[in-house]
């Protein structure tokens, strides 16, 4: 078997739109990242955390566009990756409640946000809580749901979410250790912080942010705000034949995060060589519009077609839920909320506790309909398969248990690449062909 994959996640709040220092800065890195060999990547819309900045209903819902749209124009494969929506998952406000439930609030009264704006009241002589709201407060444990639920192991983010991630691994560890019966329900993620990706400079050459109103825009506005927004950089002022300093100038800067090295080395000794700032920016913006262009049709085509980008949050939300809700079944077990159920007994006898992560297993449970159906799950948590409904436990319980001893080598597809498991007349579950090894595999396990 290959190496496990590395789980890597982030979370993008959904309150703006992005600029091209978040493009080179964040998207552009994380796109390229989710294409490497042995990386499964989990990227999501926080909107959940949005609504702790913004109470501006269109906004976020213009936001969530936006950024989803970039995401998909900047080149997000969003079918080898996981691409979601936060507040598709319930299971993730679910899990923030139990970690509330084992987080200490002296470690929030410690987070920075918190503590700047308890400062800030402070230093103007109202109530240090004046203004902040329980989600504010909460913040990081919001967030360390969204890591722990899908056991992320690397997290990339700027450097002022470090202290987030401790506290993400300060309260998992606090979880695994009241509730694991020595095994770990979660994983400790690992911050990622990239040196190697540049902040863009922006128009005045501090950092690229909203907030010093010095942005260059991404796609907004179309090549013309592009360019009305590079004539804008600020530059000293040597005339045409003089020769510029490359280095010192942030208009350089900016054209290197756009340009082979080859290109920068010539763009270098042209500015050295006396090239005119005007020339110069007309160079910058032909570089950048190389690599937006035609980007920016897909993302005009997709913002003008929501249900789109709906379709694909759903298709994304589908996925993570197949993690997501297991998962909770597990952590429900673990904390005394449910029982264990009893086929997963079964498959646990022996194994040292609730949590038996690395075990497949089977689920027995009651539809809408009342009906009782069976769920199987592979070791990491993936959900094999959904059976048929049936009115009498006893009889799906049987079928299911059959299964567990037969040889399904010899089962053929039909036309549509599934293949039914059935007994007696009877259909258990039908499953694609592609996945009956390990649906042979877990049952062997449970
Ligand atoms: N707090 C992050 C930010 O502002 C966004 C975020 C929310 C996030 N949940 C996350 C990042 C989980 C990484 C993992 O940038």
């Amino acid at each position: 078997m290959s190496t496990p994959a590395t789980r890597v996640l982030t979370g993008i709040t959904t309150s703006g739109t992005p600029h091209l220092g978040n493009y080179a800065g964040a998207i552009r890195p994380a796109i390229q990242a989710s294409t490497e060999p042995g990386v499964d990547a989990f990227f999501f819309l926080a909107d959940y955390h949005a609504l702790i900045k913004c109470d501006d209903p269109a906004r976020i819902a213009r936001s969530r566009l936006e950024i989803a749209a970039t995401w998909v124009a900047a080149g997000l494969d969003t079918e080898r990756t996981t691409f979601y929506r936060q507040s598709d998952v319930p299971e993730i406000p679910e899990l923030c409640w139990m970690l509330s439930c084992v987080t200490a609030k002296g470690l929030m009264n410690r987070a920075h946000a918190y503590k700047a704006s308890v400062d800030v009241n402070t230093a103007k002589g109202v109530e240090p809580d004046d203004g902040v709201t329980m989600g504010l407060f909460s913040y990081p444990v919001l967030m360390a749901a969204d890591i722990l639920m899908f056991n992320a192991h690397r997290v990339p983010v700027g450097r002022d979410q470090i202290q987030h991630l401790e506290m993400a691994r300060d309260i998992a560890q606090r979880f695994n250790h009241l509730y694991g019966r020595g095994e770990d329900l979660f994983v400790l993620p690992e911050v990622q912080i990239d040196e190697a990706v540049a902040t863009l400079p922006g128009l005045d050459g501090r950092k690229m942010s909203k907030s010093y109103d010095n942005t260059i825009p991404l796609f907004e506005g179309g090549s013309k705000a592009l360019k009305s927004a590079v004539a804008r950089i600020v530059t000293d002022s040597r005339l045409p034949g003089e020769p510029k300093d490359a280095e010192g100038s942030h208009l350089f800067t900016l054209y290197q995060a756009f340009a082979t090295h080859e290109q920068s080395a010539d763009f270098r000794a042209a500015l050295e060589g006396g090239l005119g700032w005007g020339e110069a920016k007309q160079a910058l913006c032909e570089q950048i519009e190389a690599q937006i262009g035609p980007m920016r049709d897909r993302y005009a085509d997709l913002v003008a077609h929501p249900e789109r980008i709906e379709d694909i949050l759903r298709d994304g939300a589908a996925k993570a839920r197949r993690i997501a809700i297991p998962m909770m079944a597990r952590l429900r077990e673990a904390v005394g909320l449910r029982m264990v159920s009893k086929t997963a007994a079964a498959g646990s006898a022996g194994t040292s506790g609730a949590a038996r992560a690395g075990r497949a297993r089977m689920v027995s449970f009651r539809d809408e309909d009342g009906r009782f159906r069976q769920r199987l799950f592979a070791a990491d948590g993936t959900e094999l398969l959904l059976s048929e409904p049936f009115g009498d436990p006893k009889v799906l319980n049987a079928l299911g248990r059959s299964f567990a001893a037969r040889d399904l080598s010899d089962l053929v597809p039909g036309s549509d690449g599934h293949v039914e498991l059935a007994a007696d007349g009877l259909c258990w579950a039908r499953v694609p062909a592609d996945r009956l090894d390990a649906v042979r595999e877990a049952l062997a396990q449970v």
